[in-house]
Formats: structure tokens, sequence, C-alpha cells
């Protein structure tokens, strides 16, 4: 039988994490104890009266039937909550809070929601590999807006509203950026929501990272005055509490269009584990001590993986925030891949080609700050032992 793919997925591959992972599980299996400081999944565990509150709500009898497609009340609640905390943002909990199981689900929920055939989306480079393929996905057209050092990787609003912004239905922005660790500024939040407003443009704003090594506060985009009006924004408990695992996330703003995602949504899923529920208004009620304990492992982290990159001679810049550090490769490799596949081969340490996340990404890679110190250490020798050797497979480019 011949059974054609949709073409929906014509220009869309697996997930390249699908891929790489599997290939290192592959070499890991044959014996090469490979150290990966690939993708961002915190391996340090929630906090202990998270994990007890799903398990206390697991050992009743009456908790594992199919939940509201919306998400407890208890849990709206938490999430509005937490934005007044964190942000200063007043949401209301019965309309303009939706939770999701995991930010990068609640991505396709809007693109299902309003992206068609006709459509056009901004979307970063480098940016999260997501955005792109669920505007492909959804049949919109790309257009990507350059993000590079020279702009302080934000993006050029003045030259992108000379284009021609007519088919653009909605632009899609991340800050703090990844891969490059950039945190937002409120004038430059405040110019985007200028932007969208003038352009009639939908902002999805995705702000996984605001909690993790942020120097400021951490914003939300719907703190600027007028932001309801032309923005969404997804969250997620992913990083900020160590729950990646769990699929937890939310998108908050404007309640007619979270109805309309909530539509697409309620016909792909059913709801999410009360457990996991009761569990994230447990982590959504930590306060202070919590980022700080995170934030003190991940600053220690954080000075042995720049070591490591010193090693390979990779520039890092300063200021940056979240999961990761975003390094710009030494001339000596061709680009990001090249410096990936041979610290790889030759130290058996993983780092992302930055390419993957866009063409103003190939000079670059990223070393994800989600392994304990004693494994650091251990990448950090392996590749200062690399570097003494002279065979160094430098000069192939894998792009
Ligand atoms: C920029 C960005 N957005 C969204 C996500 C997805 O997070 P979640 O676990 O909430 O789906 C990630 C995960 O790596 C990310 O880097």
């Amino acid at each position: 039988m011949n059974i054609s793919t949709a073409s929906r997925l014509a220009n869309t591959g697996e997930y390249y994490f699908s891929r790489k992972l599997r290939e290192l599980a592959a070499l890991n299996a044959a014996g090469a104890n490979i150290i990966s400081l690939g993708i961002g999944s915190p391996d340090l565990p929630p906090h202990p009266s998270v994990i007890a509150a799903l398990a206390a709500t697991a050992s009743q009898p009456t908790t594992h039937g199919y939940q509201s497609y919306q998400g407890t009340p208890a849990l709206r609640q938490a999430m509005a909550s937490f934005y007044q905390r964190s942000y200063g943002v007043a949401l209301d909990p019965a309309t303009e809070v939706l939770p999701l199981a995991g930010s990068k689900e609640g991505l396709m929920h809007i693109g299902m929601a309003f992206l068609e055939t006709g459509d056009a989306v901004l979307i970063p480079n480098p940016g999260y590999p997501t955005y792109r393929a669920v505007a492909e996905i959804c049949g919109a057209e790309v257009r990507e807006y350059d993000l590079t050092a020279a702009t302080g990787w934000l993006p050029d609003l003045d030259s992108l509203a000379e284009s021609d912004l007519s088919r653009v239905k909605m632009m899609l922005v991340n800050y703090p950026h990844m891969p490059t660790g950039t945190p937002p500024t409120p004038e430059f939040l405040q110019k985007l929501v200028e932007f969208a407003t003038a352009h009639d443009i939908m902002l999805v704003h995705d702000n996984p990272y605001g909690f993790v090594l942020n120097e400021t506060p951490p914003m939300s985009l719907l703190a600027v005055p007028g932001a309801k009006e032309v923005a969404l924004e997804l969250n997620s408990l992913s990083k900020s509490h160590n729950l990646a695992g769990w699929r937890v996330g939310m998108l908050v703003g404007r309640a007619d269009w979270l109805t309309e995602g909530l539509r697409f949504k309620s016909n792909m899923d059913s709801g999410m584990f009360l457990g996991i529920q009761q569990a994230a208004v447990a982590a959504l009620a930590l306060g202070d001590d919590w980022f700080a304990e995170l934030n003190a492992t991940y600053r220690a982290r954080r000075e042995l993986v720049r070591e490591l990159l010193a090693a390979l001679a990779c520039e890092v810049a300063p200021g940056q925030t979240g999961l990761f550090i975003w390094a710009a490769v030494p001339p000596h490799y061709a680009d990001g891949y090249a410096l990936s596949d041979a610290v790889l081969a030759e130290a058996r340490v993983f780092l992302t080609p930055g390419g993957i996340f866009g063409s103003n990404g190939n000079g670059y890679v990223r070393a994800s700050l989600c392994q304990p110190e004693d494994v650091l250490r251990e990448a950090l020798e392996r590749v200062k032992n690399q570097q003494e050797r002279p065979t160094a497979l430098a000069e192939t480019s894998h792009n």
C-alpha cells in the first residue's frame, strides 16, 4: 500500500533534538559515554512540596478521571496570582488564563487557531525551531526577522515597519531570548507593542526563561500598557520549577483569543492529570527562596561552562540570562556545526550547533547548564585534553 504523507509536513522534518538525542543514545549504547550539554532539560528535582502534592492527589481513589479542558479553577487562580506577584499583571483567572500541557504545545494551539495559507508570520532568526515548524504546518508563510550581535539580538523594528506587512498576522517574540540569552528591556517591549498596534499584528510572546539567571526582575510583555489588546503570552514551569517532563505551561492574555485557542486545544487533548495540576499550584506558590537556590546552582555551573567554552577559544558575550550560554565559534572552525562535530568526536561532549536555530546562529554554539558540576568538570577536562591534541577536526562544515 502506498500512503502519501500530508503535504502540510512537506517542509517539516523530525525535530532536531528528537533525531540528535537518538543518535547520542546510540553512541552511548555502544559505550561512548557522551556528556550532553544539548537540551535545556533541568536535571534538578522539583521542590518537595510539589512532589508531595502530586503524590497526595495520586493516592486518592477519585482523582484519576479526565479533567476540565480549561484546567481547574485552583490552577487558573494560582497562575493569575503568579502573574500578579511576579510581573504586576492582573489577569482574570476565569477568562484570561489557559493552562497548557507545555508551552511548546501551546504554540501549536495558537498557530492552528489563527494561521492559515495566505498569512505571514514573523519569526526570529535565530530562534526556537518550533516557531518555524508551527507556521509551516499551519500553511503560513515564514518571514524571518534578523537578530544579530550587532543589534544586541533585538529586532530592527524600524526597518521591519518599512517592509510590506500587509499579510503579516502574527509575530513570535521570545525574551529572555533563547538561544542568545538576551534579556528584554522595558523600552524594547514598549516599542514592540507600538509596532504591533500600528500594523495590526498579533504578538505571541514566549517567556519561559525569565526566572533563570536573570539579573533584572522578570518581565512580562503584558505589563506594557496596551499590550493586552495585541499580545498573548506563553509561560512555562519547565525551566523555572524543574518540571520539564511534567508538561505544565500557560497561555495568558485576551479572553476572546484564549477562547479561540481553547476551541482548538479542547479538540486536541483532554486536560491534565489532576495530580500535576495540584502540584503546579504548589510550585507556583514558591517564593524567592526557591529561585535563589536554583540560581545559585546555575551560577556555579555557568562558571564551569564558561571555562569549557574558553578552552575551545569560543567568545561569550556578557549579560546573558537563561539556561544556556551562547558562544561565538573561533575562526579556525568553519562554523558551529564543525566545532560541535569535532568536540563530539574527540572529547565526547555535545554542544548544540547554533545553526539549528537559524542561519544567524551559524557561527555559534549553545551550551546548556543542565548538568551537575562534577559532570561539567569532567567535560572541561575532556575538552582541555582534546585541545592539547593536534588532530582537531576543524575546517569542516556540516551545515
Ligand atoms: C524558547 C522556548 N520556548 C518554549 C519552550 C518549550 O517549553 P515547554 O517545556 O513549556 O514546552 C522551550 C524549550 O526548550 C524554549 O526554549
